[in-house]
């Protein structure tokens, strides 16, 4: 796996804008409050943490969980460098809440099976798993030819994924979160040079940069996205 140390660094996934409409749509089923105590696993820079934790000034400091040693700037959680499975098998802690934030695809059916049934363990009453996963049914990312198939196989996986979790989640509730983007041409690319979206594909940084050269001669006249 390629190890993803950039992942929303300056882009629309690390703005304020984008942490405050995610934080409204969690807010409709997640009763936040001071004592909540919350585990995000492949957590990033913990920027939704962050900002949880300093909202609601938690008690209890989220743990975030990511086994790439990001440099964690923002105070108020716990950054654990370390894997999710590992971590799981060895920790007694207890949560309300635990996120799988674009994380659980990095995980095989086995691990993911393996996680969610200890995680359930280790809810407290009316504890809640959160997983978000791209919408397969409605990409709308400009992509190129290559890119877009290898995309459809890696959504199929996904949607595997779902189904997975649909059977070992009795009790479950699946919800759409919508994020207007408009991005500018020479922003994205830079973004698909940094392998952002892309990151789980297997594609080569030539398959990329003709990649890039097909978007341009495609979007001719399209400043923005
Ligand atoms: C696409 S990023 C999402 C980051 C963050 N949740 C967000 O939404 O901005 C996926 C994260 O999962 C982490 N990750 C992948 N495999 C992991 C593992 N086995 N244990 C812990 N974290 C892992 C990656 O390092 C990466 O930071």
């Amino acid at each position: 796996m390629k190890k993803l140390n950039n992942w929303d660094h300056n882009t629309w996934l690390s703005s304020r804008k984008y942490i405050l409409s995610f934080h409204k749509f969690l807010k409709k089923d997640i009763n936040f409050n001071k004592e909540i105590k919350i585990l995000d696993i492949g957590c990033g820079r913990g920027k939704m943490i962050s900002f949880l934790s300093k909202k609601y000034k938690l008690d209890h400091y989220p743990i975030g969980l990511d086994i790439v040693n990001h440099k964690v700037q923002n105070n108020r959680i716990k950054f654990i460098n370390g894997d999710a499975i590992k971590y799981l098998k060895s920790s007694k802690n207890k949560f309300d809440l635990v996120i799988f934030k674009q994380s659980i695809h990095f995980f095989n059916q086995k691990q993911i099976r393996f996680m969610i049934n200890n995680i359930k363990k280790k809810l407290n009453n009316n504890g809640k798993i959160i997983v978000c996963t791209l919408n397969s049914e409605n990409i709308s990312i400009p992509t190129f030819k290559l890119f877009e198939s290898k995309l459809k196989i890696s959504l199929k996986k996904d949607k595997i994924i779902i189904f997975l979790l649909k059977k070992i989640l009795k009790n479950y509730k699946i919800k759409i979160f919508k994020f207007k983007v408009k991005i500018n041409q020479i922003t994205y690319i830079k973004m698909l040079k940094k392998r952002f979206i892309s990151c789980l594909l297997k594609l080569s940084k030539k398959e990329i940069l003709s990649g890039i050269k097909e978007i341009k001669r495609s979007h001719k006249k399209k400043n923005y996205f």
